[in-house]
Parts: structure tokens; sequence; C-alpha cells
């Protein structure tokens, strides 16, 4: 048996199929694009999600057996919404988990209705790229779109109903929306009243490893799958990204260096801190997790290298970097405004500390150590609610450079574990595919047997004090220029 992970992020889509003994046997996928109509606002075309799954399906085919594939299932990028007609036709472009437009909205419920009563009916409090705001934003702004919604649904959810005509969603990724009760895993009929929509207009709940159904007899004949393959339900990103990790266990964390950054610590309590400082969301194992997500991490290196250098040679530019500890230039990774720890969306991207003889080694490791110290912003908030963090496991793209996962290392004071997938989130969808068809009794037994820590990254105590005088400064840097910010930004 063959399962399929479908992996559906910011920039790209990635397919992977890994066998009942977790060996991948082949990965697919495409890239599609972004489109940021005003600053701050971040859209994209669901159709595009669709042609590039479309496109990597035909890819697998000349790559495995698909037709002993039994399952598939999702990580999807968060909070996006999709809102279909009563013809399950697109209405509108996605709106994305990294758009900041609904300052106002998130105004209106964390001062005017209360943070206290929403993070009662949600766990949460209001952010900018949750959600619930993105739905108040079209009803204010975009009635007549709003009048036409029959469904509200997540992008990898999109892409499930495609392939089983099931209108789904799961714990872990519902719990992003602001609609959702994290607590009791239902809707919560107070934001559904906030909000001004009705529960058919929202999908079907399941935990990530559930069969949301059977694939649809014309999807399977498309893609020559069997037609008893399953559906299941899957997970955000982050939660599928934590399964693929292993990161399942009480208290350990991982660390996403995606487009976004996030801090993700498994919890096999339901608890929230007084400020929701972190989000408590569902996890993908029938659990919970606390996580802190930054805004632009691995997509602060792509702009600096794509967009600002003028090259693709990253490996190449982070080789002239050396004296880890000692550059003077700092940089705040804030180009989409940021959500944790400052819940801002005007702040904005700031390099500080140039010299004449400051150079572009000097410059690329300030981007790099400036995401790891923004990171650290997450660990130590999770510190600072008691959770220990010695050993952390890294995923996403910018894992991949040892240099950035040395500079984790030493400016988080954590052991930093890679494991044998480097696709997190698409392993940890193809995971819960084989959960869900019964290759394995849970999601943990899962993770014990087919994922192992392959290489780690220790931290140096000399240069962990370096980091830490530097984190200080870093730390000193958000506060000093927040009065300019929301000038800054303005349009
Ligand atoms: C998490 C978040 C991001 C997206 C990225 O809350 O917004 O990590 O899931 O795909």
């Amino acid at each position: 048996m063959l399962f399929l992970g479908i992996d559906l992020g910011t920039s790209s889509i990635k397919l992977l199929v890994m066998d009942e003994n977790g060996v991948v046997q082949a990965s697919a996928g495409g890239e599609y694009g972004l489109s940021f109509p005003k600053p701050g606002w971040s859209e994209q075309e669901p159709w595009d999600w669709v042609a590039q799954m479309e496109a990597s399906m035909e890819q697998l085919r000349s790559r495995c057996d698909i037709k002993e594939i039994a399952g598939i299932s999702f990580a999807g990028q968060m909070h996006g919404l999709v809102l279909l007609d009563e013809n399950d036709n697109v209405i509108r472009p996605a709106i994305l988990w990294n758009d900041g437009r609904t300052k106002e909205e998130c105004d209106y419920l964390n001062q005017t209705v209360g943070r206290e009563k929403i993070s009662a009916y949600t766990a949460n409090m209001a952010l900018t790229g949750f959600t619930a705001p993105k739905l108040l934003w079209v009803k204010k702004h975009e009635p007549e779109n709003f009048a036409r919604i029959a469904k509200i649904m997540l992008p990898k959810d999109y892409l499930a109903y495609l392939l089983s005509g099931v209108h789904c969603t799961d714990v872990s990724d519902a719990s992003g929306m602001l609609l959702f009760d994290v607590e009791h895993k239902c809707w919560s009929k107070e934001m559904l009243e906030l909000c001004g929509i009705k529960e058919e207009q929202l999908a079907r709940i399941f935990e990530s490893y559930e069969t949301v159904g059977t694939i649809k007899k014309e999807m399977a004949e498309r893609f020559g799958l069997s037609e008893q393959v399953k559906i299941i339900a899957g997970a955000g990103d982050n939660a599928a990204g934590a399964v693929g990790t292993g990161t399942t266990k009480h208290g350990m964390c991982s660390v996403s260096l995606g487009t976004s950054g996030t801090v993700f610590v498994a919890s096999d309590t339901f608890a929230v801190d007084k400020d929701n400082a972190l989000h408590m969301f569902a996890h993908a194992n029938g659990r919970y997790h606390l996580m802190g997500c930054m805004l632009s991490a691995a997509s602060s290196n792509k702009w600096w290298m794509d967009n600002i250098l003028g090259t693709k040679e990253y490996a190449s530019e982070q080789e002239n970097i050396t004296a880890l500890g000692e550059n003077h230039v700092y940089y705040l990774p804030y180009l989409m405004g940021e959500r944790t720890p400052h819940n801002n969306p005007n702040a904005r991207g700031t390099f500080i500390g140039m010299t004449l003889d400051t150079t572009r080694a000097d410059m690329t490791q300030a981007v790099l150590e400036g995401v790891a110290f923004a990171l650290r912003d997450s660990v130590e908030i999770a510190r600072s609610l008691g959770v220990t963090i010695k050993r952390v496991r890294v995923m996403g793209g910018g894992a991949k450079s040892y240099l950035w996962r040395k500079m984790l290392a030493n400016i988080m004071n954590v052991t930093v574990e890679s494991i044998n997938s480097e696709e997190g989130p698409g392993y940890g969808g193809a995971i819960l595919a084989a959960v869900g068809c019964g290759a394995f009794h849970s999601v943990e037994e899962a993770g014990e047997r087919l994922v192992h820590v392959v290489d780690s990254v220790s931290p140096e105590p000399e240069l962990v004090a370096k980091y830490e005088e530097k984190y200080k400064v870093f730390r000193r840097l958000y506060p000093a220029l927040l009065p300019v910010f929301d000038e800054v930004a303005m349009v």
C-alpha cells in the first residue's frame, strides 16, 4: 500500500508518496505566485492550487505505481478564506494567512467585543491572519460577495472537497479560523453569530486522521487512481509538520523555517494563557498544541536573495558568512507586519547598524539571524509559560541550511535536530493518510516507527553568550521603532 500526502504551501504544492515503512517512493510539485493587491494584502487564486495539484498528479503517474495508493491526506497553509457559492464555485481570490488587511475587524473583536470573550469562545484572540476577521472584512467591503457565500472553506479543504465531494475540515486547521471552540472541538455559536453566518455554511469537522470519504469516480479515472482511495481529513501545515517530525508527545517542540516561521509545542492538555500570547490549537494527534507564528521567515531570505540581490545561489551566498555572533547589522523580519509576538500588521522590515565597511555577507547574515531572533521571541514566551525547550526538530525549506540551523541552535540555546524526511508537512500528510487507512493504530505509533533523528546541531556556550547579547539589542529595536511604523506603513 502507498499513501499520498499533499502539502498545499504558500509558494508551492508538494505531493509525496510514502510506503508502509515510511520510505518516500516518489514526489512531485509545482509553484504558484502570490498577489499583493495592496501593501500588506496577500491573495491567491484557488485555481492555481488545483492546476498545480493536477499537474503534480500527472508527474506521479510515471514515478510510482499510482494504483497502489490507498489513502490521500493533506497539509495546508492555514487560515486562508476560500468562499464558495451555491454551485461550489469560488467567489473571490483566497485571502491568505499572511494578509494584514483586517486590523479594524480585529480591533472590533478584541476591544469592542472583548478579548476575554473571544478567548472564552475560541481559546484565541483575534489576529489579522485568522479567518473570522476576514469574513467580517468581506461582509463590510464586499457585501455582494458575502451574500453569495454558501460554504466557507480553508485552502487544503477545498482540494479535499474537489477529490471527495465532501465539504470537510479538520480540528487543527479549524482551530485557526477563530470560529471554532478549540476545547470542545465544535463550531462556536457565539462566533458564528458575531460574524453573521450559519453553521451550514461551514464544513463538517473531522479529526485529522479520520476518513471523510472516498475519491470521486471521475477523479479516480482522471488521475489513474483506484476507486477505493480514501480521502483523510489532514491537518494545518504546522500540525501536519509536527506529525512529520514526530512532534506528538507532550512538551516536544518543532520549529518550521518555511514561508512563515513557527514554534510548535505539543500538549496533552488544553490550557490558554491569560494574554493569548501563543495560539492554542487542536493537534493532529487528537490532542492540542501551543504555537507562535512569525509571518516572514524563509520568505525574508527568499526576498533578500531573489528580489534584492537577484540571485538563486543561496548556498554560495551563505559560504561568505564566517563570523557568527559578531555581526553589527540587525534585521527585523516584519515584511508582512508581524503576528507573534507583536500582533502588528503595520510593523515593517528594517535593517539597522550598517557602516561603510558593511558587506553583502553581513547583510545576508543579518537576515538569517533576524529570523532566528524573531523565532526565539516565541520560544521565550513558551519558556515564560513554564515549557522547557531544550531540543527542537526543524522542518521547512530554510532548515536545509546547516548555517541557519547552527544560528538557531545558538540563538535559542537548544539542540536542533533534523529528521529523516525533510518534507515535514507533506510527510505528515502521508502519515495521516496511513493512519486513516489503518496501517498504524495511532499518529503516535506511526511517528515512533517512521520518524528518526538523523542529524543534530548542539549549542556552543561561547557562541550562545555572544548571541545572548545580540538578542538583547534585537529585543529593543521593535519598541524603539514602534512609534514610526504606523506612518511608514500608511499608503
Ligand atoms: C500558522 C500560519 C502559517 C501558515 C503557513 O498560524 O499562519 O504557518 O500555516 O502556511
